[in-house]
């Protein structure tokens, strides 16, 4: 996961449902900077929130990210890491939440996001990795954790194209 070691960067989780990823964040973040969590399901953020206080938790669709980032006062993220089922989303709505990513990342941030190995060469997910192709400049694939279930691996990507 990307986290800047110094300063006090802006993290930001789209979809972290149980959290998986949160506490590693937390970890790393180690209370500098801000973690924002946007998460659409309430009882969801509920949990989450109650579980992490030093996570600030937005309830709300992530395809709104560049609205809900200026509202808290935060101008770009440096880093967002999103837990969202890509492969699940129509185009439409896959092609807003891209939009909304590209338009809330720093020009040097960094975004990482899960994909799922079985559903790799879905029409869905082989749309979405294309249009991942098409917004930022770098994406490598990172390795696969097969112990995770159902086994997934990350995209990397940096340079978001504007
Ligand atoms: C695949 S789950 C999270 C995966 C995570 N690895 C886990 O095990 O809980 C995806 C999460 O994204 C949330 N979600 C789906 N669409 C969303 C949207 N448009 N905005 C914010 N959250 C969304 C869902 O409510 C769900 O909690």
């Amino acid at each position: 996961m990307p986290v800047p070691e110094r300063g006090d960067p802006v993290v930001v989780e789209l979809g972290p449902g149980t959290g998986p990823f949160t506490a590693e964040i937390q970890r790393r973040i180690g209370g500098r900077g801000r973690h924002l969590a946007v998460e659409i399901n309430p009882r969801l953020a509920g949990h989450l929130g109650a579980r992490y206080p030093g996570v600030e938790l937005v309830v709300d669709n992530a395809a709104r990210l560049p609205e809900l980032l200026a509202g808290r006062g935060v101008a770009a993220a440096d880093v967002i890491v999103s837990g969202l089922p890509w492969a699940a989303f129509p185009p439409a709505h896959q092609a807003d939440l891209l939009r909304a990513v590209v338009a809330s990342l720093a020009p040097e941030g960094a975004f990482t996001t899960f994909s799922y190995v079985h559903a790799r060469a879905l029409p869905a997910a082989l749309r979405f990795r294309r249009r991942l192709g098409e917004a930022f400049e770098e994406v490598v694939a990172g390795r696969t954790v097969w112990r995770n279930l159902p086994p997934a691996f990350v995209y990397h990507a940096r340079r978001p194209r504007r």
